[in-house]
């Protein structure tokens, strides 16, 4: 199969995009608005973008033109933390994707518990293995529906112990869920660990 993209609807092109950037690791973000009331949300199109300072980005996409509530929110705040998903979250954080009115809080509606943060706003999800602090430096928009880009600067972590082991996180014990395309996520499978590579004299 062979296909000019630019020769694509907007949906059709969406559809091909899930299904070729997997798996994609899950940003679940809190945010909270100029009012109190903290939002929790899920976006798969996300990365980082430099480790000094370590700086993420996050796909936010308009919804018929109009900002979802977590990049209002991270505007009106200047933050947002970036709550790490594993698998056993998967339904929950699922559900957090539910369009709520603006007046209603998910984590309230759906019993998240919350812990303060150190450096934002916004609070941390308890349940998350790792949470990232982040404090909002931009947002780039992107193409004919100006899709709002979050680019945040991590400003504090938190690791839970028991997956932290010699400064790293040990993904073993994380279990980060991934998702495809659609409603469809998955847990990984085996691990495969490549040799160092030595450069060539
Ligand atoms: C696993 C998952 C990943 C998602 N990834 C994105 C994404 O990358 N970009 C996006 O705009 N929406 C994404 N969504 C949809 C948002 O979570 C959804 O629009 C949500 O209602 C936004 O919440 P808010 O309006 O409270 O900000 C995703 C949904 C799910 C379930």
């Amino acid at each position: 199969m062979e296909i000019d993209a630019r020769s694509l609807s907007q949906d059709a092109t969406y559809k091909l995009m899930i299904g070729s950037v997997v798996p994609r690791p899950i940003a679940w973000l809190t945010t909270i608005s100029p009012s109190g009331l903290v939002n929790a949300a899920p976006f798969s199109a996300y990365t980082m973008v430099s480790t000094r300072p370590a700086i993420v980005i996050v796909n936010c996409a308009r919804r018929a033109g109009v900002s979802k509530d977590t990049a209002r929110n991270a505007e009106a705040t200047g933050g947002f933390v970036l709550n790490v998903v594993s698998e056993d979250l998967a339904s929950l954080v699922h559900k957090t994707a539910t369009v709520y009115p603006p007046d209603v809080s998910e984590t309230d509606a759906l019993g998240i518990e919350l812990i303060p943060s150190r450096r934002v706003c916004p609070p941390r999800i308890a349940v998350a293995p790792v949470n990232l602090e982040c404090k909002l430096l931009q947002i780039l928009e992107f193409g004919e529906e100006h899709d709002q880009n979050l680019v945040g600067e991590v400003v504090y972590f938190h690791i839970r112990d028991s997956i932290f082991a010699n400064g790293k996180i040990d993904q073993t014990r994380l279990r980060p869920l991934a998702r495809l395309g659609g409603p469809t996520y998955a847990r990984l499978g085996e691990f495969i660990t490549m040799p160092v590579e030595t450069p060539a004299q």
